[in-house]
């Protein structure tokens, strides 16, 4: 078969060792802040909303005289507290008014998400309750420093919303010529959208010039990595926590576009199962899985206008759409920097010919792992329901995939293994659409 060579030449992923296990370890700080940048994208014209919250709620917390773990928890809830939005139409509509409408739904798939990923659950409340006024909070069953942490994060996404307002077009520093009227905001809704003592602190904070000169996303991610005594005690995850934390992730970027509905989430079923019938190990099946999971989170910097298209897409867009792969490579390296997972997952639009993108690899750099990756996607892609075409029957499928490895662009053996047991696959493929929220 041209352009795939006999089995032996294929560069297979670096064998399982003793320490495999290592490889799939990482600080739960540092995948926080990863995926503190990775939600970030989805603003694409208002980058860094996160970041921003994060460090005007700590900077808060400090002056408040909270203790250490609390502040620390205001950070990392700041960080994390928009992850229930995935499209950047749903940020704009957020960031449009100081009360906006429709806020609920974000928070409550916030909530879902954070609730099935249990080295992050404890911030779901917050994340629930981070778009609610102080009077409702009073209302709820909370425990006082959770409903003020919740009134906390409320108040730090809306002094960015006021800054967004002020600030306009213009030069980030002349931020400082509207702190007076930002206060005055937050002041007119003291008691009843915000909380008296939170109020009465932020307003005196964002009068201060030297606040918000240092809010920028480098300085203020550099204030996470230098906690010491962290709050998360430098805990690391094991691999079943850090697949949880890869599906939380791939729950967002799937949820960006109707015709992604668990487009990550089976691609990361077929890629596993794919690797187990080719005889691969467990600790490669695992990363494998994470790698099918994460293939597309550099889309959550697509705009969705491109994303959400249904026609042919124009060159302008489809070179819009081309990073997402390097996007991926870059915020996975940042995660996983001792293994291969990064590679397997930006490699899935690479083709063994040459003719893929976006390195144009050929055969000898495409590795057993990622020609696993890059099949799985495009199987699961024709198998995907789609709004204007409908479900594609197994036939033409495997007809249409069976083209491409005849043309030296998928790798046969893994087209062995997928055909030879397809309508196993086939049924692993298809998504259930009556699910999704779109
Ligand atoms: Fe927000
Ligand atoms: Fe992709
Ligand atoms: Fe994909």
């Amino acid at each position: 078969m041209p352009g795939i060579g006999p089995r032996d030449t294929v560069p297979r992923a670096a064998m399982d060792h003793p320490a495999d296990e290592r490889l799939l370890t990482i600080d739960l700080r540092h995948a926080i802040l990863m995926v503190a940048r990775t939600l970030d994208f989805v603003g694409i014209d208002d980058l860094n909303h996160g970041h921003r919250v994060a460090y005007i709620a700590y900077k808060c917390a400090r002056v408040l005289g909270w203790s250490e773990a609390r502040c620390q928890f205001a950070y990392f809830a700041g960080l994390l507290h928009d992850c229930g939005v995935s499209s950047s139409r749903e940020h704009l509509r957020l960031i449009a008014n100081l009360q906006p409408e429709d806020s609920e739904a974000h928070c409550l798939r916030g909530e879902r998400a954070l609730m099935a990923c249990p080295v992050l659950s404890h911030f779901a409340t917050v994340v629930r309750y981070h778009h609610s006024a102080w009077t409702e909070l009073l209302q709820l069953p909370l425990g006082d420093e959770e409903r003020l942490m919740c009134g906390l994060i409320f108040l730090a996404d809306r002094v960015d919303f006021l800054r967004a307002r002020y600030l306009g077009e213009s030069h980030q520093d002349l931020i400082t010529l509207h702190e007076g009227l930002i206060a005055e905001n937050i002041l007119a809704h003291r008691g009843t959208l915000f909380a008296p003592e939170l109020v009465d602190t932020m307003a005196h904070l964002v009068s201060l010039d030297g606040f918000w000169y240092a809010m920028d996303a480098a300085s203020i991610e550099a204030i996470g990595q230098q906690f010491r005594d962290d709050y998360f005690g430098r805990r690391r995850l094991r691999v079943a926590e850090v697949t949880q934390l890869a599906r939380l992730l791939a729950h967002i970027v799937d949820a960006k576009s109707p015709f992604t509905f668990e487009h990550s989430e089976k691609v990361a079923l077929l890629s596993r199962v794919l690797a187990a019938d080719l005889g691969l190990s467990l600790c490669q099946q695992q990363q494998i899985e994470i790698a099918g999971l994460l293939h597309d989170i550099g889309k959550l910097r697509t705009a969705d206008e491109i994303l959400h298209k249904g026609t042919a897409l124009t060159d302008e867009e489809y070179s819009h759409i081309k990073r997402h792969t390097v996007d991926t490579e870059q915020i996975l390296r940042g995660l996983f920097a001792d293994s291969p997972i990064a590679g397997w997952a930006a490699n899935h639009h690479e083709r063994l010919d040459g003719s893929g993108y976006p390195y144009r690899k050929t055969a000898a750099e495409l590795d057993l792992p990622s020609r696993i990756v890059a099949m799985a996607d495009i199987f699961q892609a024709l198998v995907q329901n789609r709004p204007y075409r409908g479900r594609l029957p197994v036939g033409e499928v495997l007809e249409i995939i069976a083209g491409q490895v005849d043309d030296g662009r998928l790798d046969g053996e893994v087209f062995a293994i997928l055909s030879g047991d397809i309508d196993r696959y086939y049924l692993m493929a298809i998504n259930d659409d009556k699910g999704s929220n779109h």
